[in-house]
């Protein structure tokens, strides 16, 4: 039986002007996990911010954190990564032609590693590298921009990600990213996902703590059905 899942909030859609004000009230309402996503505008058609941010919230911010590199050649940005103490750094296979060497370089670095799928992308493009990873994170929307809406194969796509983990006997987590609301959360927990990423669900609501705290308990109950 896997751990009880995790709302992770998403520091793309958080107000800058307040950002530690704001993670402040994330853990005050018992926030665990925290998702910082680098975008290169290359990679992905956007760009949001650097490892120096993920340093300056990690100044606030003293439980789980990782940082989901949406960006060509993330092994460049492993080094900043790590001075910014970020347990886990989620590549994209889409994105590293050398995966095994890319996924060995953050281990090698001392930090957890990912490795994000686009939803366009098969779980099969794991098959040699299982042994490697901590965190698959299968993205929910096509990645560079909050706010849009899940897609629905995801469902399917964790259930089946679920059952090659059981079949290895491996423990990997699964995150899912990407349109992650208090209307499907329950169905994301069933289907199996382990932390669930939420951006705008989270900063965009009137008290984002408190938002992310009845997030938590909707993912813990549909939990403690399943168990
Ligand atoms: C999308 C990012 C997500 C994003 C999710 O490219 O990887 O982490 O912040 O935002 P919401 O929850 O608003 O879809
Ligand atoms: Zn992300």
């Amino acid at each position: 039986m896997m751990p009880a899942p995790l709302i992770a909030p998403s520091l793309l859609s958080a107000d800058f002007t307040r950002l530690g004000e704001q993670l402040d009230d994330l853990l005050e309402h018992e926030v665990e996990w925290i998702h910082c996503d680098v975008m290169d505008g290359h990679f992905v058609p956007n760009i949001s911010f650097g490892p120096m941010i993920a340093a300056a919230a990690r100044s606030v911010w003293t439980k789980t954190m990782d940082v989901h590199l949406m960006t060509y050649h993330p092994e460049q940005y492993l080094p900043a990564i790590k001075a910014a103490k970020a347990q886990y750094v989620t590549v994209h296979q889409e994105a590293c032609i050398h995966l095994h060497r890319s996924l060995q370089m953050i281990k090698d670095a001392g930090m957890l590693a990912g490795v994000a799928l686009n939803p366009a992308t098969a779980i099969d493009n794991l098959e040699w590298v299982w042994d490697s990873i901590d965190l698959v994170t299968l993205m929910s929307v096509n990645p560079g921009f909050g706010g849009q809406s899940l897609i629905s194969s995801t469902y399917s796509k964790i259930t089946a990600l679920a059952q090659r983990r059981e079949q290895l006997g491996l423990s990997f987590l699964i995150q899912v990213d990407g349109g992650v609301n208090d209307h499907n959360i329950q169905d994301l927990v069933r289907a199996g996902a382990d932390v669930l990423v939420a951006g705008n669900t989270v900063f965009k609501a009137d008290q984002p703590g408190q938002q992310a705290q009845t997030l938590q308990h909707l993912a813990n109950r549909a939990h403690t059905l399943i168990a």
